[in-house]
This record gives structure tokens, sequence and C-alpha cells, in this order.
């Protein structure tokens, strides 16, 4: 369909927007991203906050928080007491989360470039690997699978949190993958966040085997 106006196809118009949504969320750059970043931080906390209170990590534990955005899972984490690593691919989130953390001082964590596939942890160095919101921007899910088998210790915990309208594979198979991927699924369910700018989450907690 031709927009007279605006002189684009339909296509082109999705295309656009389609842009902009990944500039503000997928992977956030410029003042999009930034936009992006402070929307997330208030829409996403309750749900970031869950998570991280799915693996319980303890004082000392090496958490690893992939697709951290604006840092509020890491800022949970910390406050466990955990060592936490925030990685992402993005900036502009990186730099949101070491202004978070820099309000609480003595927290540990370290923040770098990365993604949940190639998080560069040694092998067997992870206690808990957390991911909120991200795993439909795995290249693959099995890539993203295999790099939490390989850096979590045995009985290292995955926590896996998406929006169900984003999940990359229905749950019952995402279940299943993460099973044959070498972990033990303790917990798997939707849950509805408090806030009105998040929809319903699916979130599952497995122990690497
Ligand atoms: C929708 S945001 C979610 C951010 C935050 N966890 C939240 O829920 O508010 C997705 C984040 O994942 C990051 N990301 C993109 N590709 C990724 C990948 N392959 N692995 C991990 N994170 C990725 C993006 O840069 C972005 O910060």
């Amino acid at each position: 369909m031709v927009e007279p106006a605006l002189g684009f196809t339909h296509e082109g118009a999705m295309t656009f927007a389609d842009r902009m949504f990944r500039r503000m969320f997928a992977t956030p750059s410029g003042l999009l991203g930034h936009l992006g970043g402070a929307l997330m931080a208030r829409g996403n906390e309750a749900t970031e906050r869950r998570a991280v209170e799915l693996a319980a990590p303890c004082v000392g534990d090496r958490v690893v928080v992939v697709g951290c955005g604006p840092g509020v899972g890491v800022s949970a984490a910390a406050e466990c007491g955990a060592r936490v690593v925030a990685l992402d691919p993005s900036e502009p989130m990186l730099r949101a989360t070491l202004r978070r953390i820099k309000a609480h001082p003595g927290r540990q964590v370290l923040c770098g470039f990365g993604t949940a596939e190639e998080t560069g942890a040694e092998d067997d160095s992870v206690d808990v690997i957390v991911s909120v919101n991200n795993i439909h921007l795995w290249s693959t899910v099995g890539r993203g699978l295999a790099e939490a088998r390989r850096v979590l210790r045995a009985d290292g915990q995955l926590v896996i949190s998406s929006h169900v309208r984003a999940l990359p594979l229905p749950a019952r198979s995402l279940i299943g993958t993460v099973k044959e991927a070498g972990f033990t699924v303790r917990h798997a369910g939707e849950w509805d966040p408090p806030s009105i700018m998040a929809g319903r989450a699916f979130q599952m907690l497995a122990d690497r085997r």
C-alpha cells in the first residue's frame, strides 16, 4: 500500500518503526537508546528484581547478568552481596549501569561488552546467570544455553525471564530445549509484573547438571 503523503510504502514505514524500536530496546544506541534505557529501568524494574530473587544469590557468589540494559538487575544482585559482572553489547546501557552502580559505593560490580553467547567468563566459574528480556536477541537459543552451560559451575543457576509475547519459542519447547542443553528446570511459569508498562513475563530457574 502506498502512503502518498509520506512517499513510502507501508512496508517501508514498518521497517522505519522497527529500526526505531531496535535503537530503543534491542541494541540501544544514541538518544533513542537513552530513552529506551530510562523506560526499561522503570517498566522492567520489578521483573529484574524478581529474576534475581528466584536465584537468591549468596554473599560472594559470582553472578553474571547478560543483557543488563540499564542495570536494575545488576543493582539487585549487588545488594545481595554478590560479585557481579554486567554484560551488554550496548555502550549506552553499560554507561547507564555504571551510573546506577556508582550510586551504591562498595558494591562489587564489573561492567563490560558481552552477550549471552559470548560472556568471556572462564569454564565452571559462575554461580548464577541472569537473563531478562534478551533471549529473543540471542543469535540462537542453543548458543546462549551452551555458553551458560560452559561457564556455570555444577549446580550453578540460570534464570531466564522474557515478556511472554517476545519468547523465541513456545514456553513448553523452551523448557525442553533448556533440559536438553544440560539443565534441570526447578521452576517455570508466568508472572504478572505490578507495572502497567510491562506485560506478562515467563520466568524460569534451572540448575546446571
Ligand atoms: C529489551 S533490553 C532488556 C534490558 C533489561 N534486561 C531489561 O529487562 O530492562 C535488551 C538488552 O539486551 C541486550 N542484548 C542485545 N543482544 C544481546 C545478546 N545477544 N545477548 C545478551 N544481551 C543482548 C541489548 O543491548 C539490550 O540492552
